[in-house]
């Protein structure tokens, strides 16, 4: 597959790693519908990469992942237009949240609105040190459109996110760690190279596992904890079918101990 014909979202691949940049550092990749419909399409596609381990989602430059949904492209639409815009970004949250890999997003700038709620759909948010986080939509006088007002409740709590939504306030790295929306917080350089780092630990691993993994944790959060745990001890017992499985515990066992080869079967 070729990722050279998008407009707005250049693909680099690296070995067993994506990386996704958003790219229109002039409205300080703010998510227009062409870079929502690329992004998606371009998470569909990375899905069928049977090589690829981990993918990582930044923006362009030093100063902004995204700075929220395109307010020029929004400012005219009607209220079945705005639905659909919102469903755009929806599906675009989903698209990462059930991926099968693991999605780190690299925010190297501004995550606001819209680039907020991009980052939240990820698995893991790491933040440069002049990162900054907030949903303004209320001094728009709208409100977060992309998972917002749910992915950031469920991970900082319903308080912090209402604090967060109703008063559209932004918050640097330090605070966002503080409060557990970002995962960790790196030194601005260093932020490529940490998430690389991060990205490459889980590469080694099952594949099949990893994705089993994200699967359980992301739909354990709205089941009851005993059919989770069910879920669980299925998805366990699966695979022990695989031949990673095999490969895991045989590359354990010998003498002396070898890297297990995974190949995500
Ligand atoms: N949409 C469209 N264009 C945007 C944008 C956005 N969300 N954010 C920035 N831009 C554009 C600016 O219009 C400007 O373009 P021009 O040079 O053509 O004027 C360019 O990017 C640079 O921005 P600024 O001049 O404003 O840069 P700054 O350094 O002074 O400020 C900022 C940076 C604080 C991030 C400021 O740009 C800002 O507040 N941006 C909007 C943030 C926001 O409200 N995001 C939420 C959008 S609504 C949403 O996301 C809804 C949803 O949930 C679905």
């Amino acid at each position: 597959m070729s990722y050279d014909s998008f407009e707005t979202v250049k693909v680099t691949i690296d070995g067993p790693l994506a990386i996704v940049t958003i790219q229109r550092e002039a409205a300080l990749n703010a998510l227009s519908s062409t870079v929502m419909s690329e992004l998606t399409h371009i998470a569909g596609e990375l899905e069928l990469s049977s090589d690829l381990r981990a993918v990582i989602l930044t923006g362009a430059g030093d100063k902004a992942f995204v700075a929220g949904a395109d307010i020029a492209e929004m400012v005219d639409l009607t209220p079945n237009q705005a639905r659909a815009f919102s469903a755009m970004g929806g599906a675009l949250a989903n698209a990462i949240e059930t991926s099968e890999r693991p999605w780190i997003a690299a925010v190297n700038g501004y995550a606001l609105g819209g680039g907020c709620e991009l980052a939240l759909a990820c698995d893991f948010i790491h933040a440069s040190d002049q990162a900054v986080f907030g949903q303004p939509e209320v001094k728009l006088g709208v409100i977060p459109g992309f998972g917002g007002t749910q992915r950031l409740a469920r991970r900082v709590g319903v308080a912090k996110c209402k604090e967060l939504c109703m008063t559209g306030d932004q918050i640097r790295a330090d605070e966002a760690l503080r409060i557990g929306l970002v995962d960790a917080v790196w030194p601005h350089a260093e932020l490529m190279t940490k998430v690389h780092e991060l990205a490459g630990r889980i590469a080694g691993n099952g594949p099949l596992a990893v994705a089993e993994v994200k699967r359980l944790v992301n739909e354990g959060q709205s089941t009851s904890l005993d059919a989770a745990l069910a879920l669980e001890q299925r998805s366990f017992g699966l695979l022990f079918g695989t031949t990673d499985q095999r490969e895991g515990m045989a590359a354990f066992l010998a003498k002396p101990k070898r890297k297990a080869q995974f190949k995500g079967q």
